[in-house]
């Protein structure tokens, strides 16, 4: 097998113990560090790493100088719909000009303004489209992503977005995990019978999407103006039956009992959860259900932060993610989700590692195999420019930290 050495690395960051699947409260922020490391991967597995003081392993392959930056697992965003057809800048200026997000979905923009677009597009200009913005995904750090559909809501569409994020999974050196979404708005043509759409959703979308094997997890948006907790409840059922986890939108602009339900059906995920009272904070951190914040949505459309701060002090499971869309988050970097949950979100940058990475792994049921620096595992590596701490990623928000990326072993950019 390869053997392949990094040496010369200033810190090695996110090393966790073997058997760890995620890190919750006080925990976040106790992923170790070494000072002045090297790491030694075999074909495409962490083999072993240490400090620069202690020997260092002999014959070796290839030799990689880390140039005194610093050794971090490759980000596992948890979150993404990075499967859309077009970005919605017009909607960005008509925001800027002073309507809210709510009011131009309102208006009939928003969710339905993307599917549109999707619908007429082909399967193969989608693909390229994506492909595009995997790569720039992979280029900031990230090893991992969960893609969502919902841009479809019919089962044509729905299952083109989905093939062509497990084809993202195939062809790029990214892991890649897929989510059901057809619960993301009532489709223009069952806004008069909302009964018949999940109808629809239960007997036949599901069932379809179940038997070509597309989707891991089944996500709702419960949302006043869109799906409430019955109708979720309906549809994760059905869902559920097929074999998929779920993983959900919930407490976005409204607290109205989708969270409650959600760890009801023992939900691997709660994703956004700005708007949160302290029962539900209280109920999500007794379970162990994974709370995933999505800063850049906050930032974006210019709406309160989840409350990260409170999340981890009562003990619950907190990952980062993107939600990278052309709504609400057309970012899929996540440096700056960590600098973000930092200067806002009162994250240290050590929590926001473990959130980015391992938490988000766990988040895609991925965290035996990725998301920190523990021997055996996958060699999702960032290698940043050189740097002598973590702080300095969040610090200097906005500038690229990246040096190299390694997936699998692999240097790939
Ligand atoms: O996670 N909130 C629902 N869905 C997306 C945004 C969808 C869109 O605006 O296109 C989100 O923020
Ligand atoms: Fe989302």
């Amino acid at each position: 097998m390869k053997r392949t050495l990094i040496h010369n690395i200033s810190r090695i960051e996110g090393i966790v113990a073997a058997g760890i699947q995620s890190l919750r409260g006080a925990e976040m922020a106790k992923m170790q560090s070494i000072e002045n490391g090297w790491l030694l991967i075999e074909g495409e597995r962490i083999a072993a790493f240490g400090s620069s003081e202690e020997m260092q392993p002999e014959n070796i392959d290839e030799r990689i100088d880390a140039a005194r930056g610093l050794v971090l697992p490759s980000y596992c965003d948890s979150h993404s719909h990075l499967v859309f057809a077009c970005g919605r800048e017009t909607e960005f200026e008509d925001r800027i000009k002073g309507l809210s997000y709510e009011e131009i979905a309102e208006r009939g923009g928003g969710i339905l303004n993307s599917v549109d677009k999707m619908r007429s597009m082909s399967e193969e200009e989608l693909y390229e489209r994506s492909k595009t913005r995997a790569w720039e995904a992979i280029r900031s750090g990230t090893g991992a992503l969960e893609i969502k559909s919902g841009y479809g809501l019919d089962t044509e569409s729905e299952s083109k977005i989905l093939r062509v994020a497990r084809r993202l999974g195939k062809e790029l050196p990214i892991e890649v995990k897929t989510t059901f979404l057809g619960a993301h708005s009532f489709p223009r043509e069952f806004q008069e019978d909302q009964d018949a759409y999940i109808d629809k959703i239960k007997n036949a979308m599901i069932p379809a999407i179940a038997a070509e094997g597309l989707a891991n997890y089944i996500d709702v948006f419960c949302e006043r103006g869109y799906f409430d907790k019955v109708q979720m409840e309906e549809i994760l059922i059905a869902g559920i039956a097929h074999g998929m986890k779920v993983k959900v939108h919930v407490n976005q602009f409204s607290s109205i009992g989708g969270l409650q339900m959600a760890l009801k059906h023992n939900a691997l995920s709660v994703d956004h959860l700005e708007v949160m009272t302290e029962h539900d904070i209280e109920d999500l951190c007794a379970s162990e259900t994974i709370a995933t914040a999505l800063p850049a949505c906050s930032f974006f459309i210019n709406i309160p932060y989840a409350p990260a701060r409170q999340i981890i002090d009562k003990g619950g499971i907190l990952a980062l993610a993107t939600d990278f869309n052309p709504g609400s988050s057309p970012c899929s970097n996540m440096n700056f989700i960590v600098s973000l949950a930092c200067i806002n979100m009162e994250m240290t940058p050590g929590e926001a590692l473990a959130a980015s990475t391992l938490n988000g792994a766990a988040a895609m049921e991925l965290s035996e195999d990725l998301g920190s620096i523990t021997i055996g595992k996958r060699a999702n590596l960032i290698i940043t420019r050189p740097m002598d701490s973590l702080s300095q990623i969040p610090y200097y928000f906005a500038k690229d930290p990246i040096g190299k990326i390694i997936l699998s072993g692999k240097v790939i950019a």
